[in-house]
């Protein structure tokens, strides 16, 4: 299957790496969701909770595609060998499938606190960083 659909975008002129057009989408995202949950707490920002939250059902809604398409670069491009840091983006990519199904799942924007999910909101930017992180390692070494 990878290499079908190598193939077609070789067709169609598209000869790059797929996973980085969208990784954008759950990184930029979560960046989003912790600069609107921290705002939030600004006088008269209580609003931005909710934007924050809203971006991490969008994020959620990214996971799916952005793993997909990091499989299947490493398939085609990294010969499916396995190696650490491949192991370490998929660890850090259920935990953070978890922890936004967490937030999305239990926090409460329209009452939101400097409680346990506010930190979950943190947690989030330190498992996106790691994410990017290990990407980058890879692409650049
Ligand atoms: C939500 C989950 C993930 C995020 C946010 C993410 C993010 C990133 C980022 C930011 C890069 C650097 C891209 C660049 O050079 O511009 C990258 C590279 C890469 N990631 Fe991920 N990643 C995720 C999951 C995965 C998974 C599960 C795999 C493997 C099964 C994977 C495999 C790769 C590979 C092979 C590269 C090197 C560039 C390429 O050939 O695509 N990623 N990732």
């Amino acid at each position: 299957m990878t290499e079908i659909i190598f193939e077609f975008l070789n067709k169609i002129g598209f000869t790059h790496p797929v996973h980085p057009a969208l990784t954008h989408v759950p990184m930029g995202l979560v960046m989003g969701a912790v600069v609107f949950r921290l705002a939030s707490f600004l006088p008269r920002l209580k609003v931005l909770a909710r934007t924050g939250y809203h971006c991490v059902i969008l994020a959620l809604l990214g996971v799916a595609p952005t793993v997909f398409t990091g499989y299947l670069d490493w398939q085609y491009r990294y010969g499916g060998v396995w190696e650490f840091l491949i192991v370490l983006k998929m660890v850090l990519a259920a935990v953070l499938t978890i922890v936004l199904l967490v937030v999305a799942i239990k926090d409460d924007p329209e009452n939101r606190k400097l409680d346990r999910y506010t930190g979950f909101y943190l947690l989030l930017v330190l498992i996106a960083i790691a994410l990017g992180f290990s990407g980058g390692e890879l692409q650049y070494g």
